[in-house]
């Protein structure tokens, strides 16, 4: 029986290049482990999209002086295009700026709202005297009420990672002009989020033996600290629209609707696909798991707000009324990843940009690098330093070397075929069971999220097989005794095999390279690709993936001896030492 795995991941505002904070943050993980459930015969559903809304897509494009429309379709079309070179294999990549996003945002506002979780309150709101308009969220900066540090945005701190309400800034300043905003009043609806407490804590109780340690702290401290009613919609043009009469000048709350791109997407999905009732497979199936992938400064809207709204709502497009909307089975956010030694900063352009760096470094080693220090306990370091020496002894030494050593002295001794081995030794054996004590293992620990002790054990299994080699005999008696040397060269071989498996979640491109020098014909994975897709009066394009010519499997090789091998190539290169310094100089320069 295959198990139905929703791999939900965070949606990048698109309001710039993604980095490899994204990537190790939540992209990368979530892939990962989408592709080991799909190579064990899982339904993966994994879903995500361009954040096209808020003030922070409104911000940017004003100071760029275009609509925020043209923003975040320049974003857009190049977070396609950067997930598709890096291999993130969602099965939809949409955005949020959809008819379907609309229109389903707006019907689980009115769940909420007849269910009575909605309440009208006049608030207290920056409003800028020079601009005439209110400022939301992100137009404002000031000192953090609870850390104290002075450069906290109306949203949240960055600081201490505490959602914050605009008027509780000490200091304000607007982000447009710098002068400091009064306070005004102005009319939004609030979700009762207290009114959820017991609920929250339960759910949160019921998960947290398997959750994430920092996950299960922030969220429990969050809660008893006292829930508040929030607002969940702005004084902003761009937008969903609030979906009742006199509300025409408002909007809904980015991240009360972005979170629901998850269910959005998957509806989308299942109508892309022509069979538009195919999400309540992951929805509404109390056996599926639904895993949320997103960096730790999103803890709280994915382990309170949203599942809370998932509460509220309880049903919809559902009409058995014995069913109720699945809320996040796991949440395993990473921390941050730092790059040499600092931490992020988009304006001082201290940053690895994806799209930079995948134009002189292969999709699958930045992949290795990032998964080998992905920051899942503690935050984490992108040094170039690092990278080559991972890159040259791990990826290459370890890994690439080997198969690439074994392949090659297969193809020249056996005219380009497995060797037949006859009898395998008790040696040649252990090895085998080794290897294939890894698709439990390695298995048991992507499956509990912890890819980086995923990912060293089967490098381990390839380092157990470079110390096989050194110990069975193949290259010296390869003249006198060719029997023996094809024993231990089958064994080698099998042993890549199955390792190019082990490893595939995360170096899909180099696995599937060497599935064909092993002479096998199909696709590990299915394929992924640009698509258009029309609604009623837009069209978008998305990230799709297709899964019908897959054959990849999460088992051990049985290797057929005589298969035909293709013409061996290195899978990897190894890097100069010159590439530090040409790397870090490109830190912080001021043209990205
Ligand atoms: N756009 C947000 C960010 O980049 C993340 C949104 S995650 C979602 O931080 F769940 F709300 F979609
Ligand atoms: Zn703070």
């Amino acid at each position: 029986m295959s198990d139905f795995i929703h791999v939900s991941v965070a949606w990048p505002y698109a309001n710039g290049d993604l980095h490899v904070g994204h990537l190790a943050g939540a992209y990368l993980p979530a892939d990962i482990f989408a592709r080991y459930h799909r190579l064990k015969g899982n339904r993966v559903l994994m879903v995500s999209g361009s954040d096209s809304h808020g003030t922070p897509i409104t911000v940017e494009a004003d100071r760029r002086g275009i609509t925020a429309r043209e923003l975040f379709e320049y974003y857009h079309r190049r977070f396609l295009e950067t997930q598709l070179a890096i291999g993130i294999s969602y099965d939809l990549f949409t955005h949020t700026d959809t008819e379907n996003h609309h229109r389903i945002a707006q019907d689980f506002f009115l769940r909420l709202y007849e269910a009575g979780h909605l309440y009208r309150q006049v608030q207290r709101q920056l409003y800028s005297e020079t601009q005439g308009r209110f400022l939301p969220d992100r137009y404002v900066e000031g000192t953090c009420p609870r850390c104290g540090y002075t450069e906290a945005r109306g949203d949240q701190c960055d600081n201490c990672g505490n959602l914050l309400e605009a008027t509780e800034l000490i200091d304000p300043r607007s982000k447009i002009d710098g002068s400091r905003p009064v306070v005004r009043e102005t009319e939004h609806f609030f979700f009762n989020l207290p009114a959820f407490s017991d609920r929250l804590l339960a759910y949160l109780e019921e998960h947290a033996h398997h959750w994430r340690g920092n996950v299960v702290k922030f969220t429990r401290n969050y809660i008893q600290g006292g829930l508040k009613g929030r607002p969940v919609t702005r004084d902003i043009e761009w937008g969903v629209s609030v979906p009742l009469p006199d509300w025409s000048d408002k909007r809904l709350y980015v991240w009360f609707e972005a979170v629901m791109g998850y269910f959005t997407a998957s509806v989308e999905w299942a109508k892309n696909i022509g069979q538009p009732e195919a999400w309540k497979d992951w929805w509404y199936n109390p056996q599926a798991r639904i895993y949320n992938f997103i960096g730790k400064d999103n803890i709280p809207f994915h382990t309170v707000i949203w599942p809370a709204e998932l509460l509220g709502v309880d049903r919809i497009y559902e009409q058995d009324e014995s069913r109720h909307l699945n809320l996040p089975f796991d949440v395993p956010a990473n921390e941050f990843m730092n790059i040499e030694g600092r931490q992020f900063s988009k304006s001082r352009n201290w940053a690895i940009w994806l799209p930079d760096i995948l134009q002189r470094h292969d999709p699958d080693a930045i992949r290795y690098y990032v998964a080998a220090t992905m920051p899942e306990t503690r935050d984490s370091d992108f040094g170039w330093a690092d990278y080559v020496r991972r890159n040259n002894d791990e990826l290459v030494a370890a890994w690439g070397n080997l198969a690439h050593r074994v392949l090659s002295f297969a193809y020249r001794h056996w005219e380009g075929r497995v060797p037949e081995p006859g009898e395998l030794r008790a040696i040649d054996q252990e090895l085998l069971a080794r290897v294939e004590e890894g698709f439990e293992t390695v298995g048991g620990l992507l499956e509990a999220v912890k890819l980086r002790a995923a990912l060293n054990e089967a490098l381990g299994l390839a380092r157990a097989v470079n110390g096989y080699l050194d110990r069975a005999p193949w290259f010296a008696v390869v003249k006198e005794d060719k029997a023996e040397a094809a024993r231990t060269v089958y064994t080698a071989l099998r042993a890549v095999d199955s390792i190019k498996t082990l490893l595939a979640p995360f170096l899909p491109f180099s696995s599937q390279l060497l599935h064909r020098m092993l002479g096998y014909q199909g696709e590990l994975f299915g394929e992924q690709r640009i698509e258009t897709f029309q609604e009623e009066s837009r069209s978008h394009e998305a990230l799709v993936y297709d899964a019908s010519r897959a054959t990849g499997r999460w088992e051990a090789s049985e290797l057929p001896p005589g298969q035909a091998l293709q013409k061996p190539k290195p899978l990897f290169k190894k890097l100069e030492d010159s590439v530090v310094d040409e790397e870090r100089a490109r830190l912080g320069q001021s043209s990205g």
